[in-house]
């Protein structure tokens, strides 16, 4: 932990360094929280994000590439926004999720400790007593995850892959970049750090079907970074979604498991379907908590003008519900009854 504990404190943001504020925030893990409150015990809600993503308003929709110039001010008002709807929900939320993409900056050096920093010590204003899930996007871990990506995500974030049961719910939260093939990054190191991910996830599935049918939980469902479709399950490979063999393996697998839904993020827009011949699995792609894009007449990304927001998630005995809110628009009150 020597290089968090060394990050720089006199660039103008707060005293505590990024290590400190990592343990704060890892204390908070959903695991501990959940460890001795597993089964079922009536409806809750929980809150869902995705990239909040510090740094990419100056980095990719201004284009800067001068570590001393770029700033995420912009980013963390829109974080804070965020802070303050999760704060507000009654009943509080089991937990929230951040579906990857926490900051910007792709390469481990001062300006990604920079913006992690300030990630955490936004997040650490949530309510202490709301658990923190955060899954790795590309820009925590690479588009190919490296043994160096890897240790810097773990350090400051926790597990880039595990799972909990939280009330009845199985969680199993994924590294979605190992669901993805860059062939010209591709190394022996990555295809080994597949395998094993591969397994492990098969592994979760097969228990999630296991534990279903013998009722020791009511619902399973995967958070992650990359969606396995952004509208179809039938569409092309893309930037943004899974490639298409992996993805028709594995969707076949959720949804003869029975798991409910897959969150997601990457996609800075809302998205996603129902998969499956009776409709049995939900793919929810929820928008940015930071800058949004949109696909201009041209079908470039560009800025978007949809909203920035979250996604409010009620877990039922029979069924799960989800609705997306723009900041600021969250319900004070969820009622969890159907
Ligand atoms: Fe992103
Ligand atoms: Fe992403």
């Amino acid at each position: 932990m020597d290089q968090l504990a060394n990050t720089p404190e006199d660039d103008g943001h707060s005293a505590e360094t990024l290590g400190e504020l990592s343990k704060i925030i890892r204390d908070r893990n959903a695991v501990d929280a959940y460890a001795h409150d597993k089964e079922w015990r009536g409806p809750f809600c929980f809150v869902q994000g995705a990239d909040p993503q510090f740094g990419m308003i100056d980095q990719w929709d201004r284009k800067k590439t001068n570590p001393d110039e770029i700033q995420w001010e912009e980013d963390m008002q829109l974080m804070r926004k965020a802070v303050q709807d999760i704060n507000r929900v009654s009943p509080i939320p089991g937990f929230f999720v951040v579906c990857g993409d926490l900051v910007h900056e792709f390469d481990v050096n001062p300006l990604k400790m920079a913006q992690e920093r300030d990630l955490l010590r936004i997040l650490s204003d949530i309510d202490p007593i709301v658990p923190i899930v955060l899954i790795p996007g590309n820009h925590d871990i690479l588009n190919t995850p490296t043994s160096g990506s890897v240790k810097h995500f773990e350090e400051v974030f926790g597990p880039e892959y595990y799972s909990f049961d939280a009330r009845g719910l199985r969680c199993i939260c994924i590294n979605s970049q190992y669901l993805k093939d860059f062939p010209e990054e591709s190394t022996d190191l990555f295809r080994e750090l597949r395998e094993k991910f591969l397994a492990w996830f098969d592994g979760e599935i097969d228990k999630a079907a296991a534990d279903l049918k013998s009722g020791a939980i009511e619902h399973a469902v995967v958070f992650q970074h990359i969606a396995w479709f952004m509208n179809s399950p039938d569409e092309p490979t893309d930037y943004f979604n899974v490639d298409f063999e992996i993805r028709q393996k594995y969707l076949k697998k959720l949804i003869d498991a029975g798991i409910k839904a897959c969150f997601c993020g990457h996609l800075h827009r809302n998205g996603g379907g129902i998969a499956g011949p009776n409709g049995e699995l939900d793919v929810v792609i929820t928008s940015a908590i930071g800058l949004t894009l949109e696909l201009n007449s041209d079908g470039q990304l560009v800025r978007g003008k949809n909203p920035s927001g979250l996604r409010l998630v009620k877990v039922d005995k029979s069924k799960i519900e989800h609705a997306f809110y723009p900041l600021g628009e969250m319900p004070d009150k969820v009622d969890l009854r159907h």
